[in-house]
């Protein structure tokens, strides 16, 4: 096992790829603190852990607010006693041309998938720095390279955690590695709610399939292993690096 005594806590844990994360995440010995809004369902991924013989809390809280980041890394204290790592997973979409978004939404896309982050590693690192290593995954997106219609703050936003972790890694290296994740089309709601920025969501999500050299959607699963093999000292001699997982898209 990859992650055996090792803790890691997972935001946006509730859904998609950051439940999928923890679900491989535990299958390799990790004790979990859990984050996501939705209590019915962070109760139910970590239930689901416990059932299989994993190791995993629930901490509810909106992760824009710096306290809940603050108090979800005391309780992951509490709870085992160190942090080996964090997983900056939850995402907001934010859609709307530049001139016709709100700016509050404009503001709450780049609070979820910039400001957030921050807030974790500004209270997450000084525990990892505390026991000399430690790894930290933004899942950010392909959008941070490629640019899709009617999201502007959701690419600004997810080139802003790219270069967030780029940046991280060359003031926290050598001890703590951060890298970035940048999915292409998963099947997860989020995808299906993004289509709505296309005229025809439906054939949108088909030609975003088509458009892969692998003709499928990625699956939760194929960035949770990613994610298993970049927290993991299989990647040891990786960081600041921003990975693609997108089944070719960018290629084709
Ligand atoms: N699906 C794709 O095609 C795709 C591609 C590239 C990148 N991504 C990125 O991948 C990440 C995961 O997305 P997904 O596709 O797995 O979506 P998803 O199934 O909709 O899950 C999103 C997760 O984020 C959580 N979340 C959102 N806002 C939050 C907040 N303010 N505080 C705490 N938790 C919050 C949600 O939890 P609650 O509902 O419980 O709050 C949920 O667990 C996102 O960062 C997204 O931008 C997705």
């Amino acid at each position: 096992m990859k992650f055996k005594d090792k803790v890691f806590i997972i935001t946006g844990a509730t859904s998609g790829m950051g439940r999928a994360i923890a679900l491989e995440f535990a299958t390799e010995g990790a004790s979990l603190m859990l984050n996501g809004r939705d209590v019915t369902r962070g109760n139910e991924i970590t239930e689901q852990i416990r059932s299989e013989g994993g190791i995993a809390n629930f901490f509810a809280g909106d992760i824009c607010d710096e306290s809940v980041n603050r108090s979800l890394v005391e309780e992951t204290l509490q709870q085992y006693g160190k942090i080996d790592g964090i997983v900056t997973n939850a995402g907001k979409l934010g859609l709307g041309n530049v001139t016709d978004i709100d700016s509050d939404k404009w503001h709450q896309t780049f609070q979820t998938n910039v400001h957030s982050v921050y807030y974790l590693m500004k209270y997450a690192l000084p525990e990892m720095q505390k026991s000399g290593s430690g790894t930290v995954l933004v899942n950010a997106s392909i959008a941070a390279f490629k640019s899709f219609p009617n999201h502007p703050a959701y690419c600004a936003s997810k080139a802003a955690a790219v270069a967030l972790a780029k940046q991280a890694a060359t003031d926290y290296g050598p001890e703590i590695r951060v890298n970035a994740i940048c999915p292409g089309p998963v099947d997860t709601p989020f995808l299906h709610d993004s289509a709505i920025a296309f005229s025809d969501p439906a054939k949108a999500v088909d030609e975003a399939k088509d458009a892969t050299l692998m003709k499928r959607l990625g699956q939760p699963s194929d960035v949770a292993k990613l994610a298993v093999f970049l927290a993991s000292d299989d990647a040891s001699w990786i960081t600041g690096s921003a990975y693609r997982i997108d089944g070719g898209i960018l290629s084709s």
